[in-house]
Protein backbone atom coordinates (compact mmCIF):
# COMPACT_ATOMS: atom_id res chain seq x y z
CA UNK A 1 0.00 0.00 0.00
CA UNK A 2 1.53 3.47 -0.92
CA UNK A 3 1.69 5.61 1.96
CA UNK A 4 -0.91 8.66 1.88
CA UNK A 5 1.27 12.14 2.00
CA UNK A 6 0.39 15.64 2.85
CA UNK A 7 3.72 16.87 1.46
CA UNK A 8 3.58 20.63 0.14
CA UNK A 9 -0.56 20.64 0.88
CA UNK A 10 -1.69 23.44 3.13
CA UNK A 11 -4.84 22.14 5.82
CA UNK A 12 -6.79 24.12 7.50
CA UNK A 13 -8.94 22.20 10.42
CA UNK A 14 -11.30 24.03 12.21
CA UNK A 15 -11.91 23.53 16.05
CA UNK A 16 -8.62 21.59 16.45
CA UNK A 17 -7.89 22.53 19.89
CA UNK A 18 -9.20 19.68 21.33
CA UNK A 19 -11.32 16.48 20.67
CA UNK A 20 -11.54 14.82 17.04
CA UNK A 21 -10.21 18.05 15.00
CA UNK A 22 -6.96 18.04 17.40
CA UNK A 23 -6.29 14.48 16.20
CA UNK A 24 -7.15 15.33 12.65
CA UNK A 25 -4.43 17.98 13.17
CA UNK A 26 -1.92 15.69 14.20
CA UNK A 27 -2.12 12.70 11.88
CA UNK A 28 -2.22 15.41 8.71
CA UNK A 29 1.02 17.44 9.69
CA UNK A 30 2.85 13.87 10.85
CA UNK A 31 1.68 12.90 6.89
CA UNK A 32 3.87 16.39 5.91
CA UNK A 33 1.11 18.51 6.08
CA UNK A 34 1.63 22.11 6.96
CA UNK A 35 -1.77 23.20 9.57
CA UNK A 36 -3.56 25.99 10.44
CA UNK A 37 -4.85 24.82 13.72
CA UNK A 38 -8.35 26.82 14.43
CA UNK A 39 -9.67 27.08 17.94
CA UNK A 40 -11.75 29.82 19.60
CA UNK A 41 -10.96 27.88 23.12
CA UNK A 42 -14.76 28.22 23.97
CA UNK A 43 -16.44 26.00 26.45
CA UNK A 44 -18.91 23.22 24.70
CA UNK A 45 -22.24 25.57 25.02
CA UNK A 46 -19.66 28.10 22.51
CA UNK A 47 -19.26 30.15 25.55
CA UNK A 48 -15.91 32.15 26.61
CA UNK A 49 -12.73 31.87 24.73
CA UNK A 50 -9.17 30.99 25.21
CA UNK A 51 -5.51 31.00 22.57
CA UNK A 52 -3.96 28.53 24.64
CA UNK A 53 -6.17 25.42 23.30
CA UNK A 54 -4.94 26.23 19.46
CA UNK A 55 -1.75 27.05 20.35
CA UNK A 56 -0.97 23.67 22.38
CA UNK A 57 -1.69 21.75 19.47
CA UNK A 58 0.41 23.78 17.45
CA UNK A 59 3.03 23.24 20.07
CA UNK A 60 1.96 19.68 19.51
CA UNK A 61 2.90 19.55 16.36
CA UNK A 62 6.26 21.76 16.51
CA UNK A 63 7.29 19.28 19.12
CA UNK A 64 6.96 16.59 16.32
CA UNK A 65 8.85 18.30 13.71
CA UNK A 66 5.55 19.20 11.82
CA UNK A 67 4.63 22.56 10.57
CA UNK A 68 1.46 24.75 12.19
CA UNK A 69 0.63 27.75 13.38
CA UNK A 70 -2.69 28.82 15.04
CA UNK A 71 -5.52 30.74 14.48
CA UNK A 72 -8.10 31.88 16.95
CA UNK A 73 -10.60 33.45 15.29
CA UNK A 74 -14.52 32.26 15.30
CA UNK A 75 -16.00 30.72 12.71
CA UNK A 76 -19.22 32.02 13.26
CA UNK A 77 -18.84 35.60 11.44
CA UNK A 78 -17.84 36.11 7.52
CA UNK A 79 -14.87 38.25 9.21
CA UNK A 80 -13.31 35.36 10.92
CA UNK A 81 -13.79 32.70 8.27
CA UNK A 82 -11.77 35.25 5.91
CA UNK A 83 -8.68 35.51 8.85
CA UNK A 84 -8.83 31.63 9.25
CA UNK A 85 -7.78 31.61 5.48
CA UNK A 86 -5.92 34.39 4.95
CA UNK A 87 -4.06 32.47 7.93
CA UNK A 88 -3.09 29.51 5.64
CA UNK A 89 -2.20 31.99 2.85
CA UNK A 90 -0.05 34.32 4.36
CA UNK A 91 1.87 31.35 6.11
CA UNK A 92 2.03 28.85 3.74
CA UNK A 93 0.91 30.46 0.36
CA UNK A 94 -2.53 28.54 -0.27
CA UNK A 95 -5.17 25.73 1.17
CA UNK A 96 -5.50 22.54 -0.41
CA UNK A 97 -7.63 20.92 2.77
CA UNK A 98 -10.52 22.22 4.83
CA UNK A 99 -11.71 20.35 7.59
CA UNK A 100 -14.97 21.78 8.83
CA UNK A 101 -15.02 20.26 12.39
CA UNK A 102 -15.36 23.50 14.95
CA UNK A 103 -19.01 22.66 17.23
CA UNK A 104 -21.12 23.72 20.24
CA UNK A 105 -24.03 21.77 21.86
CA UNK A 106 -27.04 24.04 22.94
CA UNK A 107 -29.56 20.96 23.79
CA UNK A 108 -32.75 21.48 24.74
CA UNK A 109 -36.07 19.87 24.12
CA UNK A 110 -37.97 21.65 21.50
CA UNK A 111 -40.27 23.95 23.13
CA UNK A 112 -37.84 24.52 25.77
CA UNK A 113 -35.14 26.05 23.23
CA UNK A 114 -34.47 29.35 23.16
CA UNK A 115 -34.26 31.25 20.03
CA UNK A 116 -31.19 32.33 20.91
CA UNK A 117 -29.94 28.30 21.72
CA UNK A 118 -31.26 27.67 18.11
CA UNK A 119 -29.13 31.02 16.62
CA UNK A 120 -25.79 30.06 18.32
CA UNK A 121 -25.69 26.64 17.00
CA UNK A 122 -26.38 27.45 13.34
CA UNK A 123 -24.10 30.03 13.50
CA UNK A 124 -21.17 27.62 14.56
CA UNK A 125 -21.71 24.59 12.63
CA UNK A 126 -23.75 25.97 9.61
CA UNK A 127 -22.92 29.75 9.46
CA UNK A 128 -19.43 28.76 10.03
CA UNK A 129 -18.83 26.56 7.65
CA UNK A 130 -19.78 28.56 4.58
CA UNK A 131 -17.94 31.12 5.99
CA UNK A 132 -14.79 29.23 6.29
CA UNK A 133 -15.51 27.56 3.01
CA UNK A 134 -16.28 30.20 0.80
CA UNK A 135 -13.07 32.17 0.80
CA UNK A 136 -11.21 28.75 0.63
CA UNK A 137 -13.20 27.88 -2.54
CA UNK A 138 -11.99 30.78 -4.03
CA UNK A 139 -8.10 29.87 -3.39
CA UNK A 140 -8.80 25.88 -4.09
CA UNK A 141 -10.75 27.15 -7.30
CA UNK A 142 -7.71 29.32 -8.17
CA UNK A 143 -4.81 26.38 -8.00
CA UNK A 144 -7.29 23.34 -9.24
CA UNK A 145 -7.23 21.28 -6.14
CA UNK A 146 -9.12 21.34 -3.09
CA UNK A 147 -10.42 18.75 -0.64
CA UNK A 148 -13.33 20.23 1.92
CA UNK A 149 -14.87 17.60 4.85
CA UNK A 150 -17.98 18.57 6.94
CA UNK A 151 -19.04 17.32 10.10
CA UNK A 152 -22.22 15.96 10.31
CA UNK A 153 -23.32 13.85 13.28
CA UNK A 154 -25.67 10.74 13.96
CA UNK A 155 -28.41 13.49 14.92
CA UNK A 156 -29.45 13.91 11.72
CA UNK A 157 -30.93 10.44 12.08
CA UNK A 158 -32.97 12.25 14.96
CA UNK A 159 -31.90 12.34 18.73
CA UNK A 160 -34.40 14.16 21.22
CA UNK A 161 -33.06 17.46 22.50
CA UNK A 162 -30.95 18.37 19.31
CA UNK A 163 -33.66 19.77 16.94
CA UNK A 164 -31.64 22.91 16.65
CA UNK A 165 -27.98 20.90 16.14
CA UNK A 166 -29.65 18.20 13.68
CA UNK A 167 -31.07 20.72 11.56
CA UNK A 168 -27.51 22.70 11.30
CA UNK A 169 -26.09 19.61 10.66
CA UNK A 170 -28.25 17.88 7.86
CA UNK A 171 -27.52 21.62 6.56
CA UNK A 172 -23.97 20.42 5.53
CA UNK A 173 -24.81 17.61 3.90
CA UNK A 174 -26.84 19.94 1.59
CA UNK A 175 -23.94 21.89 1.37
CA UNK A 176 -21.03 19.38 0.60
CA UNK A 177 -23.37 17.59 -2.17
CA UNK A 178 -23.69 21.11 -3.80
CA UNK A 179 -20.47 21.94 -3.29
CA UNK A 180 -19.64 18.41 -4.70
CA UNK A 181 -21.58 19.48 -7.97
CA UNK A 182 -20.07 23.09 -8.14
CA UNK A 183 -16.30 21.53 -7.20
CA UNK A 184 -16.02 18.58 -9.70
CA UNK A 185 -14.59 20.71 -12.57
CA UNK A 186 -12.04 22.26 -10.84
CA UNK A 187 -11.01 19.44 -8.67
CA UNK A 188 -12.71 20.20 -5.97
CA UNK A 189 -13.93 17.65 -3.55
CA UNK A 190 -16.56 17.83 -0.83
CA UNK A 191 -17.44 14.34 1.58
CA UNK A 192 -18.77 14.69 5.11
CA UNK A 193 -18.14 12.56 8.31
CA UNK A 194 -20.27 11.54 11.19
CA UNK A 195 -18.42 10.82 13.81
CA UNK A 196 -18.67 9.13 17.11
CA UNK A 197 -16.06 9.66 19.64
CA UNK A 198 -15.32 10.42 23.34
CA UNK A 199 -14.57 14.34 23.77
CA UNK A 200 -15.45 16.55 26.55
CA UNK A 201 -18.60 16.91 24.22
CA UNK A 202 -20.05 13.42 24.84
CA UNK A 203 -18.48 12.13 27.59
CA UNK A 204 -21.01 12.73 29.73
CA UNK A 205 -23.73 11.23 27.61
CA UNK A 206 -22.14 7.72 26.37
CA UNK A 207 -21.45 6.38 30.04
CA UNK A 208 -19.28 3.19 29.48
CA UNK A 209 -19.99 3.46 25.62
CA UNK A 210 -17.40 6.00 25.61
CA UNK A 211 -14.72 3.46 26.17
CA UNK A 212 -14.86 1.98 22.66
CA UNK A 213 -14.70 5.54 21.11
CA UNK A 214 -11.52 6.93 21.18
CA UNK A 215 -11.32 9.80 18.82
CA UNK A 216 -7.77 8.37 16.87
CA UNK A 217 -10.60 5.65 15.97
CA UNK A 218 -12.18 8.26 13.34
CA UNK A 219 -9.21 10.37 12.25
CA UNK A 220 -8.40 7.47 9.33
CA UNK A 221 -11.89 8.03 7.64
CA UNK A 222 -11.20 12.21 8.03
CA UNK A 223 -7.68 12.16 6.63
CA UNK A 224 -8.03 9.97 3.61
CA UNK A 225 -11.11 12.07 2.58
CA UNK A 226 -8.88 14.91 3.06
CA UNK A 227 -5.98 13.52 1.04
CA UNK A 228 -5.33 13.26 -2.94
CA UNK A 229 -5.97 9.82 -2.53
CA UNK A 230 -9.46 10.00 -2.27
CA UNK A 231 -10.80 10.84 -5.36
CA UNK A 232 -14.85 10.57 -4.68
CA UNK A 233 -16.85 13.36 -3.61
CA UNK A 234 -20.33 13.38 -2.16
CA UNK A 235 -20.22 10.87 -0.03
CA UNK A 236 -21.25 10.66 4.13
CA UNK A 237 -19.39 8.55 6.01
CA UNK A 238 -19.64 7.35 9.90
CA UNK A 239 -17.26 6.61 11.58
CA UNK A 240 -17.18 5.47 15.16
CA UNK A 241 -14.80 3.00 17.32
CA UNK A 242 -13.30 1.61 14.03
CA UNK A 243 -16.27 0.75 12.17
CA UNK A 244 -16.63 2.96 9.03
CA UNK A 245 -19.79 2.72 7.02
CA UNK A 246 -21.59 5.14 3.81
CA UNK A 247 -24.75 6.60 5.11
CA UNK A 248 -26.44 7.14 2.31
CA UNK A 249 -29.09 10.02 0.93
CA UNK A 250 -31.42 7.48 -0.89
CA UNK A 251 -34.04 7.87 -3.38
CA UNK A 252 -36.07 4.47 -4.00
CA UNK A 253 -38.07 3.76 -6.91
CA UNK A 254 -41.33 4.37 -5.68
CA UNK A 255 -45.11 4.53 -6.88
CA UNK A 256 -45.96 5.74 -10.00
CA UNK A 257 -49.99 6.82 -10.79
CA UNK A 258 -49.29 6.34 -14.26
CA UNK A 259 -49.61 9.01 -16.92
CA UNK A 260 -52.28 11.79 -16.69
CA UNK A 261 -53.38 10.20 -13.68
CA UNK A 262 -53.86 12.54 -10.75
CA UNK A 263 -54.02 10.51 -7.38
CA UNK A 264 -55.68 10.84 -4.54
CA UNK A 265 -54.81 10.54 -0.26
CA UNK A 266 -56.39 7.49 -0.67
CA UNK A 267 -54.30 5.74 -3.43
CA UNK A 268 -51.30 7.19 -1.48
CA UNK A 269 -52.32 4.95 1.17
CA UNK A 270 -52.85 2.16 -0.45
CA UNK A 271 -49.71 2.30 -2.15
CA UNK A 272 -47.45 2.94 0.60
CA UNK A 273 -45.69 -0.47 1.05
CA UNK A 274 -44.03 0.75 -2.73
CA UNK A 275 -44.04 4.10 -1.95
CA UNK A 276 -41.80 3.59 1.07
CA UNK A 277 -39.70 0.49 -0.27
CA UNK A 278 -36.34 0.27 -0.18
CA UNK A 279 -36.17 -2.42 -2.76
CA UNK A 280 -33.98 -0.67 -5.74
CA UNK A 281 -32.68 2.46 -4.08
CA UNK A 282 -30.52 4.79 -5.86
CA UNK A 283 -28.07 7.55 -4.52
CA UNK A 284 -28.64 10.36 -6.62
CA UNK A 285 -25.27 12.30 -6.88
CA UNK A 286 -26.85 15.38 -8.02
CA UNK A 287 -30.55 16.65 -8.88
CA UNK A 288 -30.10 15.64 -12.39
CA UNK A 289 -30.24 11.85 -11.06
CA UNK A 290 -33.32 12.06 -9.64
CA UNK A 291 -35.00 13.76 -12.63
CA UNK A 292 -33.41 10.81 -14.51
CA UNK A 293 -35.14 8.40 -12.37
CA UNK A 294 -38.22 10.11 -12.68
CA UNK A 295 -38.17 10.28 -16.52
CA UNK A 296 -37.72 6.95 -16.66
CA UNK A 297 -41.00 6.24 -15.00
CA UNK A 298 -42.60 8.79 -17.72
CA UNK A 299 -40.86 7.18 -20.47
CA UNK A 300 -41.96 3.36 -19.28
CA UNK A 301 -44.37 2.00 -21.60
CA UNK A 302 -47.85 1.90 -19.46
N1 LIG B 1 -17.77 13.56 19.64
C1 LIG B 1 -18.78 13.02 18.99
O1 LIG B 1 -19.23 11.88 19.27
C2 LIG B 1 -19.42 13.76 17.86
C3 LIG B 1 -20.55 13.20 17.25
C4 LIG B 1 -21.13 13.85 16.17
C5 LIG B 1 -20.58 15.02 15.71
N2 LIG B 1 -19.51 15.58 16.35
C6 LIG B 1 -18.99 16.83 15.83
O2 LIG B 1 -17.59 16.74 15.73
C7 LIG B 1 -17.02 18.05 15.85
C8 LIG B 1 -15.93 18.04 16.91
O3 LIG B 1 -16.52 17.78 18.18
P1 LIG B 1 -15.74 17.17 19.43
O4 LIG B 1 -16.53 16.00 19.88
O5 LIG B 1 -14.31 17.02 19.11
O6 LIG B 1 -16.00 18.32 20.52
P2 LIG B 1 -14.99 19.36 21.20
O7 LIG B 1 -15.86 20.25 22.03
O8 LIG B 1 -13.89 18.63 21.86
O9 LIG B 1 -14.38 20.14 19.96
C9 LIG B 1 -15.03 21.20 19.31
C10 LIG B 1 -14.02 22.32 19.18
O10 LIG B 1 -14.61 23.39 18.42
C11 LIG B 1 -14.18 24.60 18.99
N3 LIG B 1 -15.12 25.67 18.64
C12 LIG B 1 -16.38 25.82 19.08
N4 LIG B 1 -16.92 26.93 18.55
C13 LIG B 1 -15.98 27.48 17.75
C14 LIG B 1 -15.96 28.62 16.93
N5 LIG B 1 -17.02 29.45 16.84
N6 LIG B 1 -14.83 28.90 16.22
C15 LIG B 1 -13.75 28.09 16.32
N7 LIG B 1 -13.72 26.98 17.10
C16 LIG B 1 -14.82 26.69 17.81
C17 LIG B 1 -14.16 24.33 20.48
O11 LIG B 1 -13.37 25.28 21.20
C18 LIG B 1 -13.63 22.91 20.54
O12 LIG B 1 -12.23 22.86 20.69
C19 LIG B 1 -18.18 18.99 16.17
O13 LIG B 1 -18.64 19.58 14.98
C20 LIG B 1 -19.24 18.05 16.71
O14 LIG B 1 -20.54 18.58 16.56
C21 LIG B 1 -18.91 14.96 17.41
Amino acid sequence: MTEISFDGRVAIVTGAGGGLGRTYALDLAARGAAVVVNDLGGSVDGKGGDDSAAQKVVDEITAQGGQAVPNYDSVATPEGGESIVKTAVDAFGKVDVVINNAGILRDKSFLKMEWSDLQAVIDVHLMGAFYVSKPAFAVMKENGYGRFVFTASNATFGNFGQTNYSAAKMALVGLSNTLSVEGARAGILSNVIMPVAKTRMTEDLLGDFANYLAPELVTPMVTYLSSEACTTAHGNYSAAGGRYAAVNWALGQGWYAGAGVTPTAEDIQAHLDQITSTDGFIVPQSTTDEIVALAAHFQAPA
